[in-house]
């Protein structure tokens, strides 16, 4: 009879054995668990936390609390909606970081326990390279190396992607990300918080030429906000001096200006990275390329430029657990699993 050969049936168990991941997202206000079944995303449930709205942003001890409240019927949900049992998980994944730290615990705590629990491996993952790996839950997926704009509601960055879970920032905003530019600016205007599908919302009837705002002289990749937040605050408020109604009179016109002063900051820096890099695989990704302006005047670039572009499908931009499931599974690929203690981090490099 034939040795048998231990290590070729490890490789082949390995491939052949199906791999089902519970991922959770706990960084900010949106509790979210997906279930992924061999790199396909079987559910992906989220609990939005609706209270932080009349507060003008997201209260860190009220989310984490809400989080607490939210987590274990959102699990449930998933596991339900993906037909999975507890027993046929392979390993558990969550967000390890850059978040709020309280809520990032929740998420913590909760997925250690059931990891613990169930003997399986923990796997933890980077939300913003999570944001970035969103793109290889659907087709058409990237080709290597592709630039990713990642525009969230804390960070503004440009990613040099060359393999699966291999990237580097190679632009990264010095004060203000864009999100906060946009809710900034809706807080200004009077709208509720999240502002940014808000003042997208409002652009839709209005002219995106009617206000010119100072835009930002940065060299390189980098990018900066808050002098374009200065300058419309400056800008709103010495117009309400002579009309009181100013805001309500031109609300259409100050959020399509805004978000297009927004836009051609974002838009030239990838241009100018793409050039300088020789890349032609461009993508965007994180909650701001949900704005419609941004993903139409991306295409549009690209089609001229000749990239060839992604962008993730809508649900798919703003926090979800599905782009922690999609990296989670390459991780376990790569048997990148972690320990029972690791922290959560509130800030974090990739
Ligand atoms: O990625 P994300 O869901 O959470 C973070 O990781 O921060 O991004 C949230 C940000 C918020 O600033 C929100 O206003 C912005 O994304 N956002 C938008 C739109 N949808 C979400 N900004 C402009 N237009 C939108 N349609
Ligand atoms: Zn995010």
């Amino acid at each position: 009879m034939g040795k048998i050969n231990y290590k070729l049936a490890t490789v082949l168990i390995f491939t052949t054995m199906s791999i089902t991941i519970l991922a959770v997202e706990s960084s900010c206000d949106d509790t979210s668990a997906a279930i992924i079944k061999d790199g396909k995303i079987l559910a992906n449930c989220i609990a939005n936390q609706t209270i932080h709205a009349k507060y003008g942003g997201v209260i860190p001890e009220m989310a984490s609390r809400k989080h607490q409240l939210n987590i274990v019927p959102v699990v449930d949900a998933a596991l339900k909606e993906a037909g999975v049992e507890q027993h046929e998980l392979s390993a558990i994944a969550f967000t390890q970081g850059p978040g709020l730290l309280g809520s990032l615990l929740v998420g913590n705590s909760f997925c250690k326990a059931m990891a613990f629990n169930l003997s399986i491996p923990l796997i933890t993952v980077n939300h913003m390279i999570a944001h970035v790996m969103a793109h290889f839950i659907d087709d058409p997926k990237p080709q290597f190396p592709f630039l990713c704009l990642t525009v969230s509601g804390g960070h503004t960055q440009i990613v040099k992607v060359t393999d699966y879970l291999k990237m580097e920032v190679i632009g990264n905003t010095l004060d203000d990300a864009a999100g906060e530019a946009f809710d900034k600016s809706a807080k200004l205007l009077g709208f509720s918080y999240p502002g940014g599908p808000l003042i997208d919302k409002h652009s839709k009837e209005g002219n995106p030429e009617a206000f010119t705002f100072g835009k930002p002289k940065i060299q390189g990749l980098n990018f900066s906000f808050s002098g374009v937040k200065t300058s419309i605050l400056y800008y709103v408020q010495k117009q309400l001096k002579v009309n009181p109604n100013f805001i309500e009179d031109h609300k259409a016109d100050l959020c399509a200006s805004i978000q297009q002063t927004i836009v051609d900051i974002l838009l030239g820096k990838l241009k100018r990275a793409a050039k300088e890099h020789g890349i032609n695989h461009v993508s965007i990704a994180g909650g701001v390329s949900a704005n419609s302006a941004l993903r139409k005047q991306f295409e549009e670039l690209g089609q001229k430029l000749k990239w060839n572009t992604y962008i993730p499908k809508f649900e798919y931009c703003t926090d979800n657990a599905a782009m922690i499931a999609i990296t989670a599974h390459y991780k376990y690929l790569s048997e990148d699993f972690a320990s029972l203690d690791v922290p959560a981090m509130a800030r974090m490099k990739f």
